[in-house]
């Protein structure tokens, strides 16, 4: 199996009639990549623009089996009720989505509205459901969705805002929908790096689902770009010896993460990375700043201290301007579709082979994004194999 990067493929249009259709669930489904990703699949699939950033519209997925983008009918859970209409039409103005692209897909993204039921649990209501009801009620919504659409399977995404490591021992409301997930016999994506499974009570049922899923935190920028970054100062048998990082952000994840607990959450995955890959953790640290004037718009500064031959002090220093959500959204539709496929094929438990996509990857993946993408894709031939 080749791994060198490749061209796209043309996506092709099944029979409306008989093709079979599949859900893809969103946690947080009125969010900024949500919205991205349900847009973004009505407007490639509608041949509006063309899959920019898709690794399953490459050449290495081209007979995976992977569901097409047409077969995919959006549902979740969210606890705010702005329109996704309303919501896309924000993230134009902030220059995220394209202007006109809301107006374009309005149809669908309306059609995905329609198919979001209310989160939980509730602030600042008296929704007093114990954990148990709420795995129950969040299981059933999936259930029902699938039913009603006659889907031929869904998976569940948590693109939900980020959440504090949990003190208490008590299942946090990322674990509640995953255990849901499970229950309704989905498979799930964890693109946050909220606990999901990762939670002690889950452990078991994690390892023994009997369905695929994967996890967790998307990488999509600074953490994308150290696991490129750190593979090369080892192998150069370079000695780095400070790797430090700033991120302003703003947006919804912004203020998320403006809570020093959540951003310990996402912090601890970009330092493993560095641990992962260079043997042991260097010096330095990550900080995360909440800039509302940014919007969805991320800057990124590394600054690496490294020592060569002799002794020689230098410094390497990167800027990474990105767009969040058009970063993410693209992975969250590739994520969706692999689940989909590995579980049409009885792929069941972890999938380390994902951990292209991840920051903190499943156990058995590797570090370094070369051989994340080496076993990507013979992923992608082994779920074309299993026909
Ligand atoms: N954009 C990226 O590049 C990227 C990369 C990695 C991870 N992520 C993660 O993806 C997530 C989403 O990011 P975003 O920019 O879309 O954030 P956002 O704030 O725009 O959207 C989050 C959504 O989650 C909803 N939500 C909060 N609590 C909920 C609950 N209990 N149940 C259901 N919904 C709930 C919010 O109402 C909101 O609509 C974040 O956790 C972020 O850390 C994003």
């Amino acid at each position: 199996m080749s791994t060198e990067p490749s061209s796209r493929t043309v996506p092709t249009t099944p029979d409306p009639e008989s093709a079979p259709r599949f859900g893809v669930w969103l946690i947080g489904a009125r969010g900024s990549v949500a919205t991205t990703a349900v847009a973004g699949c009505a407007a490639v699939a509608a041949g509006l623009h063309p899959p920019t950033g898709m690794v399953t519209e490459t050449t290495p997925f081209t007979d995976s089996g992977l569901p097409p983008l047409t077969s995919l009918v959006f549902g979740g859970h969210d606890t705010v009720d702005c329109p996704l209409p309303k919501r896309a039409e924000h993230l134009a103005a902030g220059g995220v989505l394209p202007h006109g692209l809301p107006a374009a897909v309005h149809a669908e993204l309306a059609a995905a509205d329609r198919e979001i039921r209310p989160g939980g649990p509730l602030s600042g209501t008296d929704d007093d459901r114990t954990s148990d009801a709420l795995v129950e009620a969040f299981a059933e919504d999936l259930t029902d969705f699938v039913r009603r659409h006659d889907l031929a399977g869904a998976v569940v995404v948590n693109v939900a805002s980020t959440e504090p490591a949990p003190t208490d021992g008590s299942l946090p409301p990322s674990s509640l929908y995953a255990a849901a997930a499970l229950r309704a016999g989905c498979p799930y994506v964890n693109f946050t790096p909220s606990t999901g499974l990762h939670h002690p009570d889950l452990a078991e049922l994690a390892a023994t689902a009997p369905v695929p899923h994967a996890g967790r935190d998307g990488k999509t920028g600074q953490t994308l770009l150290r696991s490129v970054l750190g593979p090369m100062f080892l192998q150069r048998a370079l000695d780095v010896r400070a790797w430090s990082g700033t991120n302003l952000l703003g947006g919804g994840d912004g203020a998320a993460l403006a809570d020093p607990a959540a951003a310990a959450a996402k912090n601890a995955g970009k330092e493993r990375v560095l641990a992962d890959t260079l043997g042991s953790a260097p010096e330095g640290e990550v900080h995360i700043d909440d800039v509302p004037a940014l919007g969805d718009w991320k800057t990124a500064w590394d600054h690496i201290a490294f020592d060569g031959f002799l002794g020689a002090r230098m410094v390497l220093q990167t800027t990474w301007q990105g767009c969040d959500s058009a970063l993410a959204a693209p992975l969250v539709l590739d994520l969706a579709r692999l689940l989909l496929r590995a579980r049409a094929v009885g792929l069941t438990g972890p999938r380390p082979e994902l951990g292209f996509y991840f920051k903190d990857p499943d156990q058995g993946a590797t570090s370094s994004l070369g051989e994340q993408y080496a076993a990507l894709t013979d992923f992608a031939s082994r779920l074309r194999g299993q026909e």
